[in-house]
């Protein structure tokens, strides 16, 4: 057991992946969820795996107002590959599916201003069976993949066991910075651990890796999303603490847009994903979205939640009796973030409680309803207030503690100035990254 203690010191020492990359949690868009492993491009030309597919969703990110906001990464999941490796033993593209190679689509994207993100695996094999990369890949994939102009890696762990993912997660973290290109690196090693700890080592994780899938897949319902939140709220005392700036946990995409959640779940999803400092990367199909689903990823108070520049990852505070949950994230410059999450099924509930009951500090303060965009003032921590929360939804506040009001300084003025402070100052750095 001290060997591997020791190899883990050595290892955490020699890979630290400290290049500056992801200080607030990765936006953008993956076509895992929405799109899997469609290769039927006779049948299904418009969504099947192929560089038309992320042309076109790069064309939308670009021009839909997705970019300027943060969503900047699009991401190719599994089943872009060949089955075979070419004579140089590389990773292909399919070449029917894209003929015209993924250093062509890498300029395409970044002739958008937006950066390109692959998918490979620890293994023999993909999870969808194409092929893997073993020990001895590690390298030769973690240069092509630079050579191509990729901006991010998620390496996925089907077909590998714990032994092999110990040594190959942290090559694959070495042989990327060897590269010299700057390349996110997103592990999906501690869900194929259980992702708890001791079988998961958080800090070497967050040493060797930019972000970290915990969990299972996420699946297009509410009960997977449900299930999601639930599994991150009950082990949050081992992984709300592993996060950090640079170093984020990932409970999978966001599937808002699509056809399993409706309106209110939608906005619980974005909610909780901005509590638990999660990456905002969408899977759906940015052709054909409905307004409300825009409106919700779109949201700016609530994308300027998540890329908090603290980049603390909140918690779940309460679990009421009436199915009621309350979440808080501590952001910068003393504001937080509450979520009232719903869990029932009949009503909207009328939920009664005060600041001073969430542990916030005597004072007063303002707060702001991230989808409704009104304004509770003059909110005394010791106030008992009701909010309504519909079945499986939530209300969000963002709130900042009042400073005095001076003579000239009205509640007007105050308000102007704090959401200045949300959308120009906390704005997401992206020119930095
Ligand atoms: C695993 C991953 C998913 C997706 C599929 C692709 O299940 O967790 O996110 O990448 O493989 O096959």
């Amino acid at each position: 057991d001290w060997i591997v203690c020791l190899l883990l010191t050595l290892i955490s020492l020699t890979v630290a992946l400290d290049n500056g990359l992801l200080k607030i949690p990765p936006m953008g868009w993956m076509a895992w969820e929405r799109f899997r492993c469609d290769v039927d491009c006779q049948d299904d030309p418009e969504n099947c795996i192929s560089e038309g597919l992320f042309r076109d969703m790069a064309d939308r990110l670009a021009e839909d107002g997705w970019r300027e906001l943060g969503y900047e990464y699009i991401i190719i999941d599994d089943c872009w590959m060949s089955r075979l490796r070419d004579e140089q033993e590389k990773l292909q593209p399919e070449p029917s599916r894209f003929p015209g190679g993924i250093a062509k689509l890498a300029r395409y994207i970044h002739d958008r201003g937006l950066k390109l993100g692959i998918y490979a695996d620890m293994g023999t094999h993909t999870c969808m069976g194409f092929p893997g990369t073993t020990l001895d890949k590690i390298e030769i994939d973690a240069q092509t993949f630079a050579s191509w102009g990729v901006d991010y890696l998620k390496f996925d762990g089907c077909y590998s066991n714990p032994v092999e993912q110990m040594q190959g997660y942290p090559l694959m973290s070495k042989a990327l910075n060897a590269t010299g290109r700057p390349i996110v690196y997103s592990c999906s090693w501690p869900a194929y651990l259980g992702g708890l700890p001791p079988n998961v080592n958080y800090s070497l994780l967050g040493d060797i890796c930019h972000l970290w899938r915990n969990y299972y897949d996420i699946q297009d319902s509410w009960d997977s999303v449900q299930g999601i939140i639930e599994w991150f709220s009950d082990n949050q005392d081992d992984l709300q603490p592993a996060a950090g700036p640079g170093r984020w946990n990932d409970p999978d995409m966001l599937i808002i847009g699509n056809f399993g959640l409706s309106v209110d779940q939608a906005r619980s999803q974005m909610a909780l994903w901005a509590i638990m400092a999660a990456p905002l990367i969408m899977s759906n199909d940015l052709r054909n979205l409905a307004n409300s689903a825009r409106a919700i990823l779109q949201n700016k108070m609530i994308i300027a939640i998540n890329q908090d520049p603290m980049g603390i990852q909140g918690r779940r505070l309460l679990q009421e009796k009436s199915q009621i949950e309350v979440y808080w994230r501590p952001l910068s410059h003393s504001a937080s973030a509450l979520v009232f999450l719903s869990r029932r099924t009949d009503m909207p509930y009328l939920y009664h409680t005060s600041l001073a009951k969430l542990n916030y500090d005597a004072g007063s303060y303002e707060a702001y309803e991230v989808f409704t965009s009104s304004t509770v003032t003059g909110l005394n921590a010791t106030t008992v207030f009701t909010v309504s929360i519909n079945p499986s939804g939530v209300v969000m506040w963002y709130l900042i503690p009042q400073q005095k009001p001076r003579q000239s300084d009205t509640l007007y003025d105050q308000h102007k100035k704090a959401s200045q402070f949300m959308f120009h100052k906390a704005k997401p750095g992206h020119s930095t990254l």
